[in-house]
């Protein structure tokens, strides 16, 4: 690992991932926030990047004719920053396999299921539908598959009686926030002070 982590985030929407792990990262010696990157026009998430004063840039997926054109182009953005680690927050698109050779073991997701229960979409209606009594959310490392490389990290929270998809997302979404931060220090924990 090297003494220093070049940070570069992912996103599609909102944003609350990369928002916490900013606010809480920022200050941290061995950090630096180099980039985010949305592949969606009208994230909520590139305004607030912008106001955290991290360059951002929106490769808009939706005028890119395939997969491969939006990757090299998001590939062309990063090696202008040369991150070592890449955090999906939110990040809505399966990366390819070519993209994720390129950048193997630099590439964290988060997922609001238990992996690996529940890869995909409507996590918390399909663990409602099964009656679990509790869920979660993972932080993994990403390979070509969806929502499936190796688990770094997992946080969980029981499910109530009145629980509806939304208020577990609502619920779950503080303790996602730290599990992600808390991996990221983790990584950071493992970089040494010396040569
Ligand atoms: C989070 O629930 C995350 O686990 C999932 O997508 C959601 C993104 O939320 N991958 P935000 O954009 O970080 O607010």
């Amino acid at each position: 690992m090297d003494r220093a982590l070049k940070i570069a985030i992912l996103i599609s929407g909102r944003g609350s991932n990369m928002a916490a792990l900013i606010e809480n990262l920022k200050m941290h010696p061995k950090v630096k926030f180099c980039c985010v990157v949305s592949d969606n026009s009208q994230a909520l998430g590139i305004p607030k990047a912008k106001k955290m004063q991290i360059p951002t840039c929106v490769i808009d997926g939706n005028l890119c004719s395939n997969q491969y054109v939006f990757e090299e182009k998001l590939d062309t953005y990063l090696q202008t920053h040369q991150p070592n680690l890449i955090l999906l927050a939110g990040f809505m698109r399966l990366l390819s396999a070519k993209f994720v050779a390129k950048y193997k073991g630099k590439i964290l997701n988060i997922h609001p299921s238990l992996l690996p229960k529940y890869p995909g979409l409507n996590t918390h209606q399909r663990a409602l539908e099964n009656n679990d009594k509790e869920v979660g959310a993972t932080v993994h490392w990403v390979d070509e598959k969806m929502d499936n490389g190796e688990i770094m990290a997992q946080c969980r929270i029981k499910v109530k009686p009145q629980d509806t998809a939304q208020t577990l997302s609502q619920r779950l979404l503080p303790y996602e926030h730290q599990l992600y931060i808390d991996c990221v220090r983790k990584l950071l924990n493992q970089i040494r002070d010396t040569v």
